[in-house]
């Protein structure tokens, strides 16, 4: 059993943008700019905020913090991404979510312009990523890929199970496993309500789960030699930590890694590349392409 490191993998990624964005820089250009707009005082989204800050740091690029309480109006938060939007300073941006109730987050996200949209929220880049055109690719996803990649884990042909249909991981998740340049996988979607869930899992390749319920995937959900990545990150409550929480995965990793060609663990699997593919998107912003492709200038 190979032991996914997405730590050190994720390192080694932020190094080589560093690397690139210096070299721009010696060229006379400027630092990548990623902006991020975070409404209240949600504890998760203050510490992925904080994280993506100090990711911008570690990759040489400049960021920019916007803090709204959380009774802020929606045409506030509007009128904000749009002079986001519009400022040629800034490259790419990202509203963290969850919003408030009162505000109309699928209506946020439409406003952002798609060029500038580094979370691959915009339904632009969801559709452009469906039908496998260059887009912005949400950075979760795009994580999983490239640890796939990176260890050089086979996926085309390959029966993939993904649990959960969320539209940020579960849904780009199989559409990229299915399409050709990427995962050219079979690839079955499960979730709260299917009824052959185990089934397909005992089946799978590889298996990814991201159903948010702690230890869901068991032993006897698991091929032996399959490759199971775990993108839960649930804070439970854990007295011996000075923080008071432990984030738990959706697998029960002690008795599902010994079967396991490679799996990786939380903390330290898909989290930490999470982060560091929104780097990725925002340098590819800041070149003004979508991997390659150039979309603006
Ligand atoms: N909330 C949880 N994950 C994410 C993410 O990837 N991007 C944003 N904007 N909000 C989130």
């Amino acid at each position: 059993m190979t032991l996914i490191d997405g730590k050190a993998t994720a390192a080694t990624i932020k190094a080589e943008i560093k690397d690139e964005v210096e070299r721009i820089v010696a060229q006379g250009g400027r630092r990548p700019h990623l902006a991020a707009i975070l409404v209240g005082h949600d504890g998760g989204s203050e510490t992925y905020v904080k994280n993506k800050v100090l990711a911008c740091e570690a990759c040489g690029f400049q960021s920019t913090l916007i803090r709204f309480e959380d009774d802020i109006r929606e045409e506030e938060l509007l009128a904000c991404v749009s002079r986001l939007n519009n400022d040629e300073s800034v490259d790419g941006f990202i509203v963290q979510l969850p919003l408030p109730r009162h505000i109309n987050g699928q209506k946020v996200i439409e406003a952002i312009d798609y060029r500038k949209d580094v979370d691959g929220f915009h339904p632009i880049n969801v559709g452009r990523m469906a039908i496998g055109l260059p887009c912005f690719v949400s950075a979760t996803p795009l994580g999983i890929l490239t640890l796939l990649r990176r260890y050089n884990i086979p996926t085309s042909g390959k029966k993939c199970v993904v649990l959960g249909r969320s539209n940020i991981v579960g849904k780009p998740m199989a559409q990229l496993m299915l399409q050709k340049q990427w995962g050219d996988a079979t690839v079955t979607v499960c979730h709260s309500r299917s009824k052959t869930l185990k089934e397909e899992c005992r089946q799978a390749d590889i298996i990814i789960a991201a159903i948010g319920q702690p230890g869901f995937v068991t032993a006897d959900m698991v091929k032996e030699g399959a490759a199971v990545i775990d993108v839960g990150t649930t804070r439970v409550p854990d007295a011996t930590r000075k923080s008071g929480y432990r984030l738990s995965g959706d697998v029960l990793f002690d008795e599902v890694a010994p079967k396991c060609s490679y799996i990786t663990p939380v903390p330290g699997g898909v989290g930490p590349m999470t982060i560091c593919m929104l780097m990725l998107n925002t340098l590819s912003a800041a070149k003004g392409e979508f991997y390659g492709e150039r979309v603006r200038k």
